[in-house]
């Protein structure tokens, strides 16, 4: 469905315009060279582009918002959230300017809009000594069913690779059959600390 028409997206240099989640960006011609392209055919916009969350700071509001919000998988993001004290102290410590170290933040932009994002970090699951780990995978809801989610964990995957190791591990209790139809084993079976029956996942980098 999707089709990649250039590597790693690296720019630097670009002017923003913020109005919430969606954005405009003045990218110059030589770095547009650099970036991933891919051609989703179900997508109206039918171009997304990966990219670091790093470099497109005014995202951060949006997607710590998802991260926040749907740990309890509602999908729902209160109107009022600026008034949460609980949500502005996880924002607070939101981190997001890593390209080489963990946690790195990956983001899918089509349009202008910022509509999904995933997470690769060193551990994801208190008491693991093994990783690193993949986590945080969002789409945002008018997204959903386009392969945004299949392309965020195959470049995570990449990513994982160019840094040199050969596993990834991602923790889930509500997409289980999604991952292992993308190819992810099962591992291991655990109770989480909120108490859910949590299924471990590997894939193996080669
Ligand atoms: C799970 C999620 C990231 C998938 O993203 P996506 O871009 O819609 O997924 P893709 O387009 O790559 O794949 C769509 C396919 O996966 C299936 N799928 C989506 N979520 C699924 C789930 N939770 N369990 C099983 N299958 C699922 C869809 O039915 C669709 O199947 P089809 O191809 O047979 O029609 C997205 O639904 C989401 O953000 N959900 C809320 C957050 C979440 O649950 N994240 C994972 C937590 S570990």
């Amino acid at each position: 469905m999707a089709e990649i028409i250039k590597t790693r997206f690296t720019h630097k240099g670009e002017e923003f315009k913020e109005k919430s989640d969606v954005f405009e960006t003045q990218i110059p011609a030589d770095i547009m060279e650099q970036h991933t392209y891919i051609r989703i055919e179900k997508l109206h916009a039918s171009v997304v582009r990966i990219a670091y969350l790093c470099d497109f700071p005014e995202c951060c509001g949006i997607v710590s918002r998802w991260l926040y919000y749907n740990r309890n998988n509602n999908d729902i993001i209160p109107p009022n959230y600026e008034n949460d004290p609980d949500y502005i102290r996880f924002h607070t410590g939101f981190t997001n300017n890593y390209r080489t170290k963990f946690p790195i933040r990956l983001i899918v932009i089509s349009d202008k809009k910022c509509v999904g994002t995933v997470t690769l970090i060193n551990n994801d699951f208190p008491g693991k000594r093994y990783g690193p780990w993949l986590g945080g995978l969002f789409v945002d809801a008018q997204y959903r069913n386009l392969g945004i989610g299949k392309l965020l964990l195959e470049e995570g995957i990449k990513i994982i690779k160019d840094l040199g190791c050969h596993e990834l591990y991602l923790t889930t209790h509500t997409a289980n059959r999604y991952y292992k139809r993308l190819g992810w084993q099962s591992y291991e079976f655990c109770k989480s600390d909120d108490g859910f029956d949590e299924e471990i996942f590997k894939i193996n980098i080669t």
